[in-house]
């Protein structure tokens, strides 16, 4: 997705200035043209010489340097970039900038560039919650600047809190959402499902699992990006929905069973990332259940499977699904790819780091229909999701070749 795009990656003078090579080698990896301006507090953590060597470009960190070339360098860069970072951005740099000060090539470039600008901030904790600081990023951000919330956890400063530079894999993501141009999914449906069921014991209870729906959305993200109509089908979350996709919140698998069936004849891709609950309460009580037995046996009943369904009916559409496992990852995903009639599935051990609900990031293996497998890293949710559209795309250009 970022292949030939110029990003500056601009490196200011905090101790999270050590993590920057991790970014710009994932951003050169990804076929990125990376340019760094570095300020010269940045100079005194890490060296331009380790920054140079890694984003494969000059490192930029005096204003008046004497130029090799007749462009004037800020400027020029600054007309070039599809994107500007600043990472890690400190309370100084957010600051100078709100207040339109230019007076160094970092601020200067940020000044003068169209391009977006996404501040991923790393501070003390007590700095990032200064009424200044958080009025900066208000203003900042109404102007169209885009900015990260920093991570939660022990900081170089010794204080526990908020202020630690976002996780890699979402700076990845981020910029990855604001710089995506391919629209090769233009003329296609997705139908995505996404989130936890519930199934309601009474008015108050229900039986549900901890999805969050942040894989689901995603991809529907993904997708619309790429230029897809995109239907999501969602369980009860608190995440928001993308922009621009058709949003139809669910309760219990018996709805999403409907809302699904309903709008499959639409669909030329169904990502199936909803984890469904496989069984429902026999009786659902109209009022409160009291307390007084010592013990009580719920009944349930089987719902339907969704996906298994709608690989009895799949005509020419291309069906994911998802397989969250605790054990035996390979042979139950590869058991479903089966059962469900499915293209390939996105399986993933929830027990690894990094995996499974309410994480950013996850670590998953794609699993096709002929017994391959391929084993993803570590990486953000979004960057899996597009990875997913990646792979029905060929799958689609096979189709259509008239492969298997
Ligand atoms: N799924 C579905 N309807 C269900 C249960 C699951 O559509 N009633 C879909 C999920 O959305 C997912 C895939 O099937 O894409 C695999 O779900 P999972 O819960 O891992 O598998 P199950 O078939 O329910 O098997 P088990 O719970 O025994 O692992």
């Amino acid at each position: 997705m970022l292949t030939d795009k110029c990003i500056i990656v601009g490196v200011t003078g905090g101790i999270a200035a050590y993590k920057a090579p991790d970014l710009i080698s994932k951003l050169v990896k990804a076929g990125v043209d990376v340019h760094i301006i570095m300020t010269e507090s940045a100079a005194k953590f890490i060296t331009p010489l380790t920054l140079q060597t890694i984003s494969r470009n000059p490192v930029t960190t005096q204003m008046f340097e004497f130029p090799g070339e007749w462009e004037v360098q800020h400027i020029s860069l600054a007309d070039r970039a599809d994107l500007m970072v600043v990472a890690p951005a400190t309370a100084n740099i957010i600051g100078k900038v709100c207040a339109g000060i230019a007076d160094d090539i970092l601020s200067t470039t940020i000044m003068a560039t169209r391009a977006p600008v996404l501040f991923a901030p790393a501070m003390n904790v007590h700095m990032y919650e200064n009424p200044i600081v958080q009025a900066n990023i208000a203003k900042l951000s109404s102007l169209g600047c885009h900015f990260l919330e920093p991570g939660t956890g022990r900081l170089a400063c010794g204080y526990e809190g908020k202020g630690r530079l976002p996780d890699v894999d979402i700076i990845f993501d981020k910029i990855c959402s604001l710089t995506v141009s391919t629209r090769d999914l233009t003329g296609k449906t997705f139908l995505v499902t996404a989130g936890p069921t519930r199934e309601y014991i009474d008015p108050i209870r229900f039986l549900s699992n901890g999805s969050t729906g942040k894989m689901g959305y995603a991809v529907a993200e993904a997708a619309r990006e790429r230029g897809a109509r995109v239907i999501l089908i969602s369980g009860p979350v608190s995440i928001p929905v993308p922009p621009g996709v058709t949003y139809i919140p669910v309760v219990s698998a018996r709805d999403m069973f409907e809302a699904v069936v309903k709008h499959y004849q639409e669909a030329d891709v169904v990502v199936k990332t909803a984890a469904v609950a496989d069984y429902h309460p026999k009786k659902q009580l109209g009022s409160k259940l009291k307390k007084g037995r010592d013990d009580w046996a719920l009944e349930l009943t089987k719902n339907e499977d969704i996906l298994q369904y709608l690989g009895r009916n799949k005509g020419n559409r291309i069906l994911i699904g998802f397989a969250a496992e605790t054990d035996n990852l390979l042979e139950n995903a590869t058991r479903k790819i089966r059962d469900k009639n499915l293209d390939f599935i996105v399986a993933n051990d929830v027990t690894q780091p990094g995996a499974g609900f309410g994480t950013d990031t996850n670590v998953v293996k794609f699993l096709y229909r002929d017994g391959r497998v391929e084993q993803m890293d570590k990486m953000g949710k979004k960057e899996v999701a597009h990875h997913i559209v990646d792979r029905i795309l060929s799958l689609q250009e096979t189709l259509a070749r008239g492969g298997s």
